[in-house]
């Protein structure tokens, strides 16, 4: 009998990637193959994200394009799931403009998908299921993991933090934290695996154990993977820098298997941003735990996520923010220009910028950073970094790439080399977004 298809689309933050991994793992079982050909699968999955506008656009786009398809191929499924039709405004209005859909789900009831896809299969009409929150972590999902080497794992759902700008605590609800056997048992199966590495997924890691009844926190927790499991590389994101502390800095100095590479979100240099960002920390405090880092663990990366255009920011508080990007001199940025997120409210605070002044700080701190990316590869030439195989390259099938423990790519070329091997190679060149290297052989 042929098999069903289906066809996924994943926008938006890791969190989504691990949840479409669940969406892989249900399709799985229920003997779905996926395929690239979205005008011939049986089922087409969009799992959106919410947390800027045209992160929004881009899939109000797809959905009108996927009608075309459906009317060449009338059987087939259309389901949009994820953060942007958490926000049960946006569910109505694509139920109302995309007809043809089958299917909307949000965030919380991913766990029964299976369930809701049958519904959608029977109904005429477009089936909208959301919750408004998750009543409580549901463990032993299917995973079909994308990778083999490394793997997302949740340790904490959700966000209370109320950033003014932010969607997320809207669409993803409180935060949860796993318990901390269920995190060890899946790191430990990994393990077994061959897998060598995990990134500790939540919108805020350091917040981890606060609503479970053992005393636990996240440096007990990091501690415990490094020391229970046997896996070779762990990473973690996102850190919120006011939950940031001595403690999570001397653990990371300590684990041997904890990676050199800390995200640490700033979003902002000025003290009135970030007090309208409703981010609870000053620049003196970033600052502060930076230097806390730098001197336990010099070597350490940090990347960070910065907005530019933010409500009221004047020509002096984005200055600030260029002098913070100075002083701190992170290896990477994320960078983005505000985009007001109805029902935040920093969407209603007066003084919006304008999108021209948006742009124009928005390439001035881009260069800024560029010149800071550049100086931190500069300083990689003729060192010798353990790098983490994940296979060819993409954009040149002749070389090798993978990661470093500070997360930057290499390139290199080699014989006898296979994906998930962990290998020294010495830098030799450096181009703007990736190092070339060789294989070292003692
Ligand atoms: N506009 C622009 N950037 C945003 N982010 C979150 N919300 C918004 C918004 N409304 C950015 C923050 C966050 C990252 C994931 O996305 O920098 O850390
Ligand atoms: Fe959004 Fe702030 Fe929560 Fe991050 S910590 S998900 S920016 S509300």
């Amino acid at each position: 009998m042929e098999r069903k298809t289906y066809s996924l689309t994943v926008f938006g933050c890791q969190m989504n990637e691990r949840d479409a991994e669940t969406l892989r793992g249900f399709l799985d079982e229920l003997g779905y193959e996926e395929t690239e050909d979205a005008a011939n699968a049986h089922l087409v999955i969009l799992n959106t994200c919410a947390v800027r506008q045209k992160a929004e656009e881009k899939v109000f786009g797809r959905i009108g394009r996927l009608g075309q398809l459906k009317e060449k191929n009338p059987e087939m499924i259309i389901a949009i799931c994820g953060c942007m039709v958490q926000q049960e405004a946006v569910a109505r209005r694509i139920k109302q403009k995309f007809p043809f859909v089958d299917l909307i789900f949000g965030t919380h009831n991913l766990s029964i998908f299976p369930e809701l896809l049958v519904r959608a299969q029977k109904s005429e009409e477009t089936v909208i299921d959301l919750w408004s929150d998750t009543p409580e972590v549901v463990e032993g999902l299917p995973v079909a993991r994308q990778d083999n080497f490394k793997a997302w794992v949740n340790i904490t759902f959700g966000c209370n933090n109320f950033c003014s700008y932010c969607i997320v605590p809207y669409v993803r609800g409180r935060e949860r934290s796993r318990k901390p056997d269920d995190i060890l048992r899946e790191i430990k199966n990994l393990v077994k695996r061959g897998y060598k590495e995990v990134t500790l997924l939540g919108q805020n890691v350091n917040s981890y154990g606060k609503d479970l009844p053992e005393k636990i926190d996240f440096a007990e927790l990091l501690t415990r993977v490094n020391d229970e499991t046997g896996i070779k590389r762990i990473r973690f994101t996102t850190s919120h820098p006011r939950d940031f502390n001595e403690k999570l800095v001397k653990t990371m100095a300590r684990g041997e298997n904890i990676c050199e590479h800390l995200h640490l979100p700033v979003q902002a240099g000025s003290n009135r941003i970030l007090d309208l960002m409703n981010r609870g920390y000053t620049r003196e405090q970033y600052l502060e735990k930076i230097a806390l880092l730098r001197e336990h663990i010099p070597h350490c990366a940090i990347t960070t996520d910065i907005i530019v255009g933010f409500p009221g920011e004047t020509e002096e508080d984005f200055a600030a923010t260029l002098d913070l990007v100075d002083k701190v001199s992170f290896d990477a940025a994320f960078m983005f220009m505000y985009s007001p997120r109805p029902g935040t409210p920093a969407a209603k605070m007066p003084a919006q910028i304008p999108l021209e002044i948006k742009k124009e700080r928005f390439a001035r701190l881009l260069e800024l950073q560029n010149k800071h990316s550049r100086r931190h590869n500069e300083a990689l030439l003729g060192k010798k970094v353990e790098v983490l195989v994940e296979g060819p390259s993409k954009t040149d099938k002749t070389v090798w790439t993978g990661k470093t423990r500070s997360n930057k790519t290499v390139n290199f070329p080699g014989d006898g080399i296979s994906a998930g091997q962990l290998v020294t190679v010495e830098i030799t060149e450096i181009k703007t977004w990736s190092l070339m290297g060789r294989i070292h052989l003692d």
